[in-house]
């Protein structure tokens, strides 16, 4: 059971950083929402305007389509985490540089630690790279790979469907493999059953008899 506590705690501390230049052009931090004890976390780029001016995670229209592929697995957003690998916004929306990435690097490490999630889908390039470094997002989605504790599965940004129409259908795809993903790795977890109770050999039933006086 994760802790609630402990991420509040943690999204408090967030709210209050000032490890980069980005704090003093943000409205809000966004640290991330959803379910403490997640199995599936989701990890964007960073807060976009709406996201900035809001303080969570994935709420314009890259978040409304973010949200049908979580649905379309039979989930709701409040039964994922989803964060971004920075928590403020670039000025414009620019790329996260990697000064920042890696300010922001430890609140992600921690939100890992307390969450403890079975599968990491990375959404875009910038939390690929984190998890498969080097890695080329289109030779590698859909894909699930162990990253030391976690199972890492990198996925397109659900905003590059909204510029480039045909990537909806591979974005949609990749989300509908994350069930089996998640089942296998639960199965895999799940304490081998104990050996059946079998019946004692004769030898073994004959002295249990005498044992008894019969
Ligand atoms: N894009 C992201 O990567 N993250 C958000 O939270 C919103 C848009």
């Amino acid at each position: 059971m994760a802790d609630a506590t402990a991420l509040e705690a943690l999204a408090r501390e967030i709210a209050g950083c000032r490890r980069c230049a980005l704090a003093a052009g943000r409205t809000y931090a966004v640290p991330g929402e959803g379910n403490p004890s997640a199995e599936i976390m989701f990890i964007g780029e960073g807060p976009g305007f709406n996201e900035d001016q809001t303080g969570r995670p994935f709420c314009g229209a890259a978040g409304q389509f973010l949200t049908q592929l979580i649905e379309s697995i039979g989930l709701k957003r409040q039964d994922v985490y989803i964060t971004n690998i920075v928590k403020s916004r670039p000025p414009g929306n620019r790329d996260p540089l990697p000064e920042e990435i890696l300010a922001c690097k430890p609140w992600l490490d921690r939100q890992l630690e307390i969450i403890k999630p079975k599968v990491i889908v990375t959404l875009g390039r910038f939390s690929m790279a984190r998890f498969f470094p080097g890695a080329t997002i289109s030779r590698i989605h859909g894909q699930a790979e162990k990253c030391g504790a976690y199972t890492c599965f990198a996925m397109y940004h659900p905003a590059a469907a909204l510029h480039q129409g045909s990537l909806r259908s591979v974005i949609e795809a990749d989300m509908l493999k994350l069930p089996k993903i998640l089942e296998d790795i639960r199965k895999s977890e799940r304490p081998a059953a104990p050996a059946a109770q079998t019946e004692p050999a004769p030898a073994e039933a004959h002295s249990q008899l005498k044992l008894f006086g019969f």
